[in-house]
């Protein structure tokens, strides 16, 4: 069913780009020179932001696009992101790889604030969002492979370019998706800990799921924002959270340019 809608609903495209999905943290690429943006409609409805279309001053010839998830003013909570839309936008003008940003929390004993994680599984607690584009209009009842949610071949690359850049960075967690908006209780995080999660955040899906259905490989670098509740003594704000990701993205941001420039 993939091949359906790829087949009948997208241009044929020869673009192979690249897009950036920037969350809480990265509205915007400040090492992109940004050459035009542009509003995308789609059959779902507005995506989260026009995409920004620029390249990096080392390499001019390669473009990628940027969505900011939030919207550029940061606006729209994780549960009110139009994640159908973004996903559409993004394929509808010739991407082919997404590397999302994604903030989280860490639960695991060494990814405490301002620590870079590749995430390799999801458990999915979401419970309110519209979650796959096999709804209506199908020749037939579809079933995605989701057994590895993120791409191998991405992950390996941003790997790869951490060590080139000499970032420390975790290989492999399990994220997993809380509904939010409000942040978890001290008992959930215990139990999502019993359940084999190592950080926690709100936008990792469905994004990852769509990206699938849509055939995009699909990678998150997650950035540990603070201890997920209860796992350490201070009441989490969203100050000490803006704080370690202003910190933090200078390392994201390194990051994305030694990718893209690869
Ligand atoms: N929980 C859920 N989402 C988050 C957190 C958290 O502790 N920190 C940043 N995003």
């Amino acid at each position: 069913m993939a091949d359906d809608l790829t087949q009948t609903e997208f241009p044929e495209s020869n673009a192979d780009r690249m897009a950036i999905i920037g969350g809480t943290g990265m509205t915007q690429l400040q090492n992109l020179d940004i050459v035009r943006r542009e509003v995308v409609m789609t059959p779902y409805g507005e995506p989260s932001s026009p995409l920004a279309f620029g390249c990096i001053k080392a390499v001019p010839e390669r473009e990628v696009v940027f969505l900011a998830r939030h919207g550029y003013a940061h606006n729209i909570p994780p549960h009110m992101v139009n994640y159908r839309a973004n996903l559409w936008a993004l394929k509808s003008v010739g991407v082919k790889k997404i590397i999302a940003v994604n903030a989280v929390g860490g639960i695991r004993d060494d990814i405490g604030p301002g620590v870079l994680v590749i995430p390799d599984q999801i458990l999915d607690y979401t419970t309110n969002r519209v979650n796959t584009f096999f709804e209506i209009n199908l020749t037939h009842v579809t079933h995605i492979d989701f057994t590895e949610p993120y791409s191998q071949n991405l992950r390996q690359l941003i790997l790869d370019c951490a060590v080139q850049e000499q970032l420390d960075i975790i290989d492999g967690a399990t994220y997993a998706a809380t509904e939010g908006p409000r942040l978890e209780t001290a008992a959930e995080i215990r139990k999502l800990k019993q359940d084999g999660c190592h950080i926690v955040g709100m936008t990792g899906m469905p994004e990852a799921a769509l990206a699938r259905e849509l055939e995009l490989d699909y990678a998150s670098i997650a950035i540990s924002a603070n201890w997920a509740a209860g796992l350490s003594d201070e009441i989490i704000s969203m100050a000490a959270i803006e704080a370690v990701l202003k910190q933090g993205m200078t390392r994201v941001r390194q990051l994305l340019s030694r990718i893209i420039a690869s």
